[in-house]
């Protein structure tokens, strides 16, 4: 049973919905693992020393239960920088109707995105995007700092040959060949890699306090993991230029105003929402789901005509799911749909 997991608050996989505030799971194993007990809001150390807390935000919420990770064939043992919880809508039988919140969680260095921490946020997005009991992805960071970009003491020591040689930041990338849709929950900075890496999520929502920037031009260098490329297409060229070439920072309303955030939510209620938003997105039918963002997504890389017909081809094809089926029915029908995913 992963430590982290713990922290999640592991039951079994699907045991019946329990309130964030209950808690808890035992869990037994190395002497890092110990049995833990968890109120919202408390934080507690194991043994080992290592901390066992919520995400703040999400266990203040009792609107949104949580249910463990069970043994996983595909889950490490251990994540150093990240927690991962799956949460489920209360009351609800929804077929791949879950959640999966990653919260950054490197809080000394404001979840500098050291290379760690990349593989283990690539890691967890993928055995969630292959969870059949999840239907989204939500990566968030802390009240501060969704990520205040990659890690300058890591990178200060990189030479142009090692950079070259291992593509550096080419993996990150990873995050955008998940099929499931991922928000980003933004509070705090996202700086650098932090805007990128929110940038590669599906939709950005913004918490109240959170900065959008891409200060590299300060360390001497550029954007390195698509700051002058996404940004360009989210906000437009002046915009963009301005930001990359100033470093200055732009706060939620100027996001959401210049398009590069689809909401501004009150930073105390953003994770709440963004799990929300998800579990309104997992109740739909998985393969129109993923049909759609890959559609979407390939509005940026084709020309209209192409795009289009991609797009027709996609929606012949679901005629052949029977989600369709189900969904059509359901609505001559007068009742709720089923989606079986399928
Ligand atoms: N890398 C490594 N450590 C970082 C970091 C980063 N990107 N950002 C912050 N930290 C560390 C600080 O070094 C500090 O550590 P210590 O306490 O050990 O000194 C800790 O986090 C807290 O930071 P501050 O004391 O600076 O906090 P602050 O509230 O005064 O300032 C901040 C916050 C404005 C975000 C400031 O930390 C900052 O400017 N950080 C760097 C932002 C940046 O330049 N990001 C771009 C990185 S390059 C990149 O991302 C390339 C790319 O395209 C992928």
């Amino acid at each position: 049973m992963p430590l982290n997991m713990l922290v999640a608050r592991h039951l079994s996989r699907r045991p019946p919905p329990a309130s964030l505030g209950t808690l808890v799971k035992a869990c037994t194993a190395s002497s890092a693992h110990v049995t833990a007990s968890f109120s919202p809001g408390a934080t507690s150390a194991t043994k080992a020393g290592r901390i066992i807390a919520p995400p703040t935000s999400l266990a203040s919420s009792a609107s949104i239960p949580s249910r463990a990770f069970a043994a996983s064939a595909s889950l490490k043992e251990n994540y150093d920088h990240i927690l991962v919880e799956r949460c489920f809508p209360e009351n609800s039988d929804v077929v791949g109707g879950g959640v999966g919140v990653i919260t950054l969680h490197r809080p000394k260095a404001l979840n500098a995105l050291c290379d760690a921490l990349f593989e283990d946020l690539i890691h967890a997005a993928r055995v969630l995007d292959e969870d059949d009991d999840i239907g989204c992805i939500v990566i968030t960071g802390s009240g501060k700092a969704f990520a205040a970009g990659a890690d300058i003491s890591e990178m200060s020591k990189r030479e142009f040959a090692n950079a070259y040689k291992t593509n550096m930041f080419s993996q990150w990338a990873d995050i955008t060949k998940m099929s499931k849709p991922i928000i980003a929950a933004v509070n705090g900075f996202a700086l650098g890699g932090g805007c990128e890496l929110a940038m590669m999520c599906d939709i950005i929502l913004a918490g109240s306090k959170a900065q959008f920037g891409q200060p590299e031009i300060n360390l001497g260098v550029i954007p390195g993991a698509g700051g002058t490329q996404r940004l360009v297409r989210a906000i437009g060229k002046s915009k963009a230029m301005e930001m990359v070439l100033t470093g200055n920072r732009i706060n939620a309303q100027e996001a959401m105003d210049a398009g590069l955030v689809s909401r501004v939510i009150d930073s105390e209620l953003l994770l709440e929402e963004a799990v929300k938003m998800g579990y309104g997105i997992a109740e739909k039918g998985g393969v129109a789901v993923r049909m759609c963002k890959e559609a979407v997504n390939a509005a940026e890389e084709m020309t209209l005509s192409e795009g289009l017909r991609f797009e027709r081809r996609m929606f012949h094809s679901l005629f052949a799911t029977r989600d369709q089926k189900e969904g059509m029915s359901a609505f001559l029908e007068k009742r709720k749909p089923n989606f079986t995913n399928e």
